[in-house]
């Protein structure tokens, strides 16, 4: 039997986390522009089920769970980083305090230090950029898609890197680094570039712009982890590739956890079994 189940309503998508009788977590999720749908799958399940809801479109959800009674409503970050903590122990990571980066339509870095957390900094880029700029350059809008064709695309006739501009000169930082993300593009306009060579360089921008702000953050407050977590990275190997090397590179330990976009979810589901 189903005793409760933790919702997050995402800009995007709406994550549902619950536990089955043998304990095991299940995890799936609806687009958030279907809210019927949640509505429908959540009436399956006996009235008195408990429900932990978070996310910025929970108060949406909300007006079609009209006469459901036992609904507790939880601020999205307090239940995001309530999950982050879990699943860590899940994974078998084990550290006390760590920069956390959710990846979600936007992003939003978070400071972790034991049972504190604070919002540190945020950046409009996000997944909502990978799908919106990926659409606007090559009409491909399905997040699939678009990963599993970034995945064979490259990204040097696209991008400018740092050893481009000094031309085999000998280069005052690393010249491996992007010195302008799509820098190439307008200097070499008419040079034909593939659907799929566009599509790794909006993933490359995406992944340099949040890993960058992300280090930074870690910087500041002088931590060593980096957990990147949003759907934007679920089954995303050409992005957590940027995001991790980049991020390894500027000697930071970057963490990918394994149901990436569940967190808030399954931190609305825990505080049902906790007491809070
Ligand atoms: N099936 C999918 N459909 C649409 N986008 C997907 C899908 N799977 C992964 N994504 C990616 O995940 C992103 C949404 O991530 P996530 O679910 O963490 O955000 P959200 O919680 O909806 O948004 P926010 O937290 O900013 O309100 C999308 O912008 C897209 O890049
Ligand atoms: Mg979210």
């Amino acid at each position: 039997m189903v005793q409760a189940i933790g919702i997050d309503v995402g800009g995007t998508l709406t994550k549902i986390a619950y536990f089955e009788d043998d304990q095991q977590l299940k995890l799936l999720h609806f687009p958030s522009a279907d809210l019927q749908k949640v509505s429908d799958w959540i009436a399956s399940f006996k009235e008195d089920i408990q429900i932990g809801l978070t996310g910025g479109r929970a108060e949406q959800l909300k007006t079609f769970l009209r006469s459901h009674k036992n609904l507790h409503y939880l601020v999205e970050f307090d239940a995001t980083i309530a999950g982050v903590k879990y699943q860590l122990k899940k994974d078998g990571q084990n550290f006390a305090e760590g920069v956390i980066t959710n990846i979600g339509t936007g992003t939003s870095i978070h400071s972790l230090k034991g049972d504190a957390h604070v919002r540190i900094a945020g950046t409009g880029i996000g997944g909502g950029t990978l799908l919106g700029m990926s659409a606007l350059m090559t009409g491909i809008f399905e997040f699939e898609q678009i990963v599993q064709l970034s995945a064979s695309g490259s990204r040097s006739e696209v991008d400018m890197l740092v050893s481009d501009i000094y031309y085999g000169n000998k280069t005052p930082i690393d010249g491996g680094l992007t010195a302008s993300n799509f820098g190439d593009a307008g200097l070499r306009p008419l040079l034909e570039r593939s659907k799929e060579d566009i599509l790794a360089t909006v993933q490359g921008l995406v992944g340099e712009v949040i890993s960058t702000l992300s280090i930074q953050c870690a910087d500041a407050e002088k931590m060593e982890h980096i957990v990147y977590i949003g759907s934007t990275l679920a089954e995303n190997e050409p992005l957590q590739k940027i995001i991790g090397s980049y991020t390894k590179r500027k000697n930071r330990t970057p963490v990918f956890l394994k149901d990436n976009g569940y967190s808030g979810a399954i931190g609305a589901l825990l505080s049902k079994y906790d007491g809070n």
